[in-house]
């Protein structure tokens, strides 16, 4: 297009915005006007919803709230009906009539439930990802829901965290592009079936010291900036309108009274203008980190850029009497005010506060045929094939097949975690689908086989509120034995239960529980071919695993289409593409394990063989993740030619060379040879994904930009500092599977 062209557009288009954001400013300030202080707090409160269709809502005091003007928002409460009664509580009975917000945590799905967010990047299709937050959105608006409490754009190291589950993985490039995939999917323009996006933890709530929830959270700003902020700020970029505050320490400061991280960074580093609500009773907590009351904490808060409390009733309960105190300003005040009534503007609201409260929606939107169709074709994509010796896989349906594990008939806890919408008991198990798929063309037995693991206290915790009963492990072993014996392939489906990874769900060891393995080696006695279905919402360590069983998938947890999309990749009607965005270890001891490391100054390099004296490595394990970021087999193989390099385009060509139609993710990875600083041994930063069909190959070039080049230093400046670049490309991380080449830039090169 014509430079003139592009710039008259562009005139255009920020006029328009100008004028939009014009018009919000003039409505929002006539309203503040007639607002008083107590009106105006009352926008800050976010409270925990109810049912009032069971129960009498005359004397609810949280209608009473929204009618007095003193509630902004509420969460994880939805239904027409249900919302409806606050929204007129708020808008009919208050003095100015402003509506509330109703958040929830829509994490990955409403109804219609995809795969668990880390399963989900595993996909490394932004498209997908992208469709699944448009489904989500779809439904929850369809039940009254207009902010989601995600994306999750924590980076997670250590898969001792449960919460690694709910994120995108180990790397700021590519939870980078899906933390905008998710933001641009939810919020689209602000329709009528759009949610409002709310980005968290803000920030480095991933980082908690042993994988521990809530843990203390100590890093330098260099690695806060390259490694840690890029998905908050790729986030930000991308015009979320809301972000949460984390419940740790950064700098010894809660993340929630920290005003360097909230104004400093968020809004005059990255000139984000959205609004900030804390995570669920951070206000409150402060006190327990050590840094003051309620009421010091608010006024803290409130000072940092902190505008919206969620549950601690800090805001409701102080804000005021610091104000008379002159411990807080008019302006600080409402300036959080302000930046709520823009949200409620920027979704609607104040046009028409019952737009997401539409009756007829419920029926024709969630959980729809085209919904969980897209969510079946999603989860096979999130499957990823760490080994398949001999092909055993895809089985073909014929035979005998032994079923066997305490995931085989098992719903509920195929869902994962955070699904609080979901309807477990509607999701077909393993066994009803595989029976009701191969009738009249192969035999399925069944038998659990074995509880989750040999200790009760440990089921039933990590059960949560979906427990899996504990049975006889006698009874359970005989019956496993027994249909094993009459096989032809043994098929086991074990793992994690949902709630095993998630919030406040951290595990000291990441083996496959005992009592799993115990019924495995059993089985393998009987001399059959198994494939073993590992379900987990974190890196599972299955080194013993790994050299004993012929074909291992990780499936995550695949969602309310968990089942047939397990059946579409095991029988071969879908080939497994999924590559690991967390790298597997070996050992939990590794841990934190991530592929994007420093060299250190006795570095170990990759693939060694033995342990080296004196060399940054372990006596009992080498360096290695089991399985490495990026990683992850298909039904078919591929081939990748060296590299070449026309300026600053590398060029490889990608061959199919088996016998499937498959999709393969091709990944770039940089290294920066010599800098001011030290820096990674690889980082990601670029991957496509491409189809090709048997025996067809491609060529996939990528254009090495500044921005791939560049790095905070120790002044926390973005430098490009011209030299040697190695370029590589492969597969996966791996160096072996790598192609090499060297990129140099020069100060002339150096656009
Ligand atoms: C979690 C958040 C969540 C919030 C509201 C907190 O416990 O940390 O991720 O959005 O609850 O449910």
């Amino acid at each position: 297009m014509h430079k003139s062209a592009i710039t008259i557009i562009a005139l255009l288009f920020s006029s328009l915005t100008l004028t939009a954001q014009d018009d919000m400013d003039k409505f929002v300030s006539a309203l503040m006007e007639k607002m008083t202080v107590e009106e105006k707090i009352g926008q800050l409160n976010l409270m925990p919803g109810t049912s009032f269709t069971t129960g009498e809502p005359k004397d609810n005091p949280l209608l009473q709230m929204a009618a007095e003007g003193k509630l902004g928002a509420v969460l994880n409460m939805s239904g027409e009906k249900n919302l409806k009664i606050l929204q007129d509580a708020a808008t009919r009975q208050s003095r100015l009539g402003i509506p509330v917000m109703a958040g929830m945590d829509v994490i990955h799905g409403y109804e219609t439930v995809f795969p668990i967010p880390l399963a989900m990047s595993c996909s490394w299709d932004m498209e997908a990802i992208e469709q699944s937050t448009r489904i989500a959105a779809k439904e929850a608006t369809a039940d009254g829901i207009c902010w989601t409490f995600s994306p999750m754009v924590d980076i997670a190291l250590d898969a001792r965290w449960g919460r690694i589950a709910e994120g995108s993985g180990e790397d700021p490039f590519l939870g980078s592009c899906i933390a905008q995939a998710m933001v641009r999917g939810y919020q689209g323009n602000f329709g009528k079936q759009n949610l409002m996006a709310c980005v968290k933890h803000y920030a480095l709530y991933g980082a908690a010291e042993a994988g521990r929830d809530y843990n203390t959270v100590d890093m330098s700003r260099i690695r806060m900036f390259n490694q840690f902020m890029p998905p908050y700020k790729a986030a930000a970029e991308a015009g979320a309108g809301s972000f949460m505050t984390s419940f740790n320490i950064v700098e010894y400061v809660p993340a929630t009274t920290n005003r360097w991280l909230l104004d400093d960074v968020l809004r005059k580093g990255w000139g984000w203008n959205g609004f900030v609500v804390t995570d669920y009773g951070s206000i409150d907590e402060v006190a327990a980190h050590g840094l003051g009351n309620l009421t010091k904490a608010s006024v803290m808060a409130l000072k940092a850029g902190t505008d919206m409390d969620m549950c601690s009733g800090g805001f409701i309960k102080t804000l005021s009497q610091s104000l008379s105190d002159g411990n807080i300003s008019m302006e600080d005040i409402d300036t959080a005010c302000r930046r709520v009534l823009e949200a409620k503007y920027k979704l609607g609201l104040f046009k028409d506060p019952y737009r997401f409260l539409d009756a007829k929606r419920r029926a024709t939107d969630i959980y729809t045929p085209e919904h969980r169709r897209f969510a079946r074709q999603m989860a096979t994509k999130t499957f990823v094939l760490l080994k398949n010796e001999g092909n055993i896989l895809p089985l073909k349906p014929q035979g005998r097949i032994a079923l066997i594990g305490p995931m085989a008939d098992n719903g509920a806890n195929m869902v994962g975690t955070w699904a609080p919408m979901a309807k477990r008991s509607r999701v077909a198990t393993l066994k009803e689908t595989m029976e009701q798929r191969l009738k009249g063309k192969a035999q399925v037995d069944y038998a659990q086989g074995c509880n989750f693991t040999s200790d009760p206290v440990l089921q039933a915790d990590g059960g949560a509120w979906i427990a899996a009963p504990w049975k006889n492990a006698d009874t359970l072993m005989v019956e496993a034995i027994s249909v094993a014996e009459k096989a032809d392939v043994i098929v086991c489906a074990m793992g994690e239960e949902s709630e095993m990874s998630g919030e406040s769900h951290c595990r000291a060891s990441l083996e496959m529980f005992d009592a799993q393995q115990h019924l495995i080696e059993q089985l393998l006695k009987l001399g059959k071919p198994i494939v073993l279905l590992n379900f987990a919402g974190r890196p599972t360590v299955m080194t013993w695993e790994q050299s004993h069983i012929p074909a291992i998938m990780n499936v995550w947890f695949p969602g309310s289409e968990a089942s047939d999309a397990i059946c579409d990749v095991l029988f071969g009607e879908a080939v497994p593409s999924g590559k690991l965005t967390v790298s597997m270890p070996q050992a939990t001891g590794q841990e934190p394990l991530y592929y994007n490391q420093l060299p250190t100054g006795r570095p170990m390099g990759e693939n060694a063989q033995r342990f080296h004296l004196y060399k940054s490595n372990y006596l009992d394990v080498r360096n290695d993740p089991l399985y490495p970021f990026g990683y992850g087999l298909s039904y078919t193989t591929f081939a990748y030619s060296d590299i070449t390099l026309e300026g600053r385009t590398a060029t490889v060509r990608v061959s199919n060379t088996g016998n499937y139609d498959a999709d393969e993710i091709v990944q770039l990875y940089i290294h920066d040879v010599e800098a001011s600083i030290s820096r990674p041994v690889k980082e990601l930063k670029g991957f496509r994904r491409i189809h090709l069909a048997k025996g067809e190959s491609t060529e996939v070039s990528f254009t090495i930009t500044d921005d791939m080049l560049r790095f905070y230093n120790q002044q926390l400046d973005y430098v490009l500092e011209p030299g040697d670049f190695e370029i590589m490309i492969g597969p996966d991380s791996n160096l072996k599977n790598l192609k090499k080449t060297i990129l140099s830039i020069t100060d002339d090169t150096n656009q």
